[in-house]
């Protein structure tokens, strides 16, 4: 009798949550495996699956699935012809997926893998990682690169470029500039700028890497930490992009002092903000670790002192700054991002010394 009496609510949500779940999964792992196979370097041009299985050693049906799900995807191109089905890379694939593009996005798709192995041993739940941050920054800023360089290190030159302050420019700080990409690109729109990348010992030997790399001229390095240390002075322009220390009102004070008057700071920083479910595992995720020198709080991205954005921009105009522009990121990206980023532009239009705060009139 048990056995026929139903449960009180149907399975039907359960069942699909799981379906979606169990689908999203599966074609993640299939990706992976198609950039491990090497399947995308071999589908330049059209071919049939049985052409790509015997030159990657590989299983005729099941490649022949396998190229029918990236299909599916977008990620592959279908033509048919005398009875056969062809695939060829999408032009997405074409530049970011190939190992030898120079746009590969191989390197942050590998870490997100690298990532997930935390999700799939709950272990991390009970017992946290310590991390050292400077040997998490020495590999996060590489990750950060490879990702930057596929349109958010344009886009960001490019928003920057169109200020006259950036044009006159001649001294720039990179304050936690990590790879120093941004400031490669700067150099290469504002001849007459230098640019001095600042960040801690042991990563700026990777900034160093992307200078010799990408021949950047009049890109420097200056090795310090920056709660600690003097990060020079007379800068017309101080640029930070997702520095721990960006929201935190002892670091803005010190990039205050260390700007001339008139100068410009300029912060692209996530201040997180929505509750959606990306959000909500981005926190988890934050939480996974703590670092040894530094304290972090609860929701992703934050630290000890990290300002919420009213307050940001409240302590920039109490301080001396005049905030001339906010802009999402997405709106300079040209879509949707699953993060509350922003650029601010701030002037510093006063000297703060003694006795306040002296406006400059021009
Ligand atoms: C998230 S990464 C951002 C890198 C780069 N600005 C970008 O947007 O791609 C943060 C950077 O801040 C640097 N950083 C963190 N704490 C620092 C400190 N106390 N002094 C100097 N640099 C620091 C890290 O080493 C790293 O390069």
């Amino acid at each position: 009798m048990e056995l026929l009496k139903p449960p009180e609510v149907s399975p039907k949500e359960l069942y699909h949550l799981l379906q979606d779940l169990y689908t999203k999964t599966r074609l993640l792992y299939l990706l992976r495996s198609a950039i491990d196979l090497g399947i995308f370097e071999h589908l330049e041009d059209f071919k049939t699956p049985k052409e790509v299985a015997k030159e990657i050693g590989c299983d005729e049906v099941l490649l022949e699935h396998t190229l029918e799900a990236l299909n599916k995807i977008g990620l592959l191109d279908k033509k048919l012809e005398d009875g056969d089905t062809l695939y060829k890379n999408s032009k997405i694939v074409q530049l970011y997926l190939k190992r030898d593009s120079q746009y590969s996005y191989l390197t942050p798709i590998k870490s997100m893998f690298k990532r997930l192995e935390h999700w799939r041993d709950g272990d991390v739940l009970r017992n946290k990682m310590v991390v050292d941050e400077r040997e998490f920054f020495s590999e996060v800023v590489k990750v950060m690169a490879e990702e930057c360089k596929c349109w958010e290190l344009q886009k960001t030159v490019e928003y920057l470029s169109k200020f006259e302050e950036f044009k006159r420019a001649k001294k720039l700080l990179d304050i936690g500039g990590g790879h120093g990409l941004y400031s490669i690109g700067f150099s290469m729109v504002n001849k007459d700028l230098k640019c001095y990348v600042f960040d801690l010992p042991g990563v700026v030997k990777v900034t160093e890497y992307y200078i010799r790399k990408y021949n950047g001229k009049n890109v420097f390095t200056i090795e310090g930490d920056f709660y600690k240390d003097d990060i020079g002075r007379d800068y017309d322009i101080v640029f930070s992009s997702y520095n721990p220390g960006g929201r935190d009102p002892v670091i803005i004070e010190k990039i205050y002092r260390a700007l001339k008057v008139g100068g410009l700071f300029v912060n692209k920083q996530s201040f997180p903000t929505s509750e959606d479910i990306g959000d909500i595992l981005d926190n988890i995720e934050w939480n996974f670790f703590e670092f040894k020198g530094y304290k972090k709080k609860k929701f992703r991205y934050s630290f000890e002192r990290s300002l919420q954005f009213q307050d940001y921009i409240r302590f920039l105009e109490e301080i001396g700054f005049e905030v001339l522009e906010v802009v999402s990121l997405e709106d300079i990206l040209g879509y949707d991002l699953n993060r509350d980023t922003k650029i601010v532009v701030a002037k510093k239009v006063g000297d703060k010394n003694e006795g306040g705060v002296q406006e400059v009139h021009t």
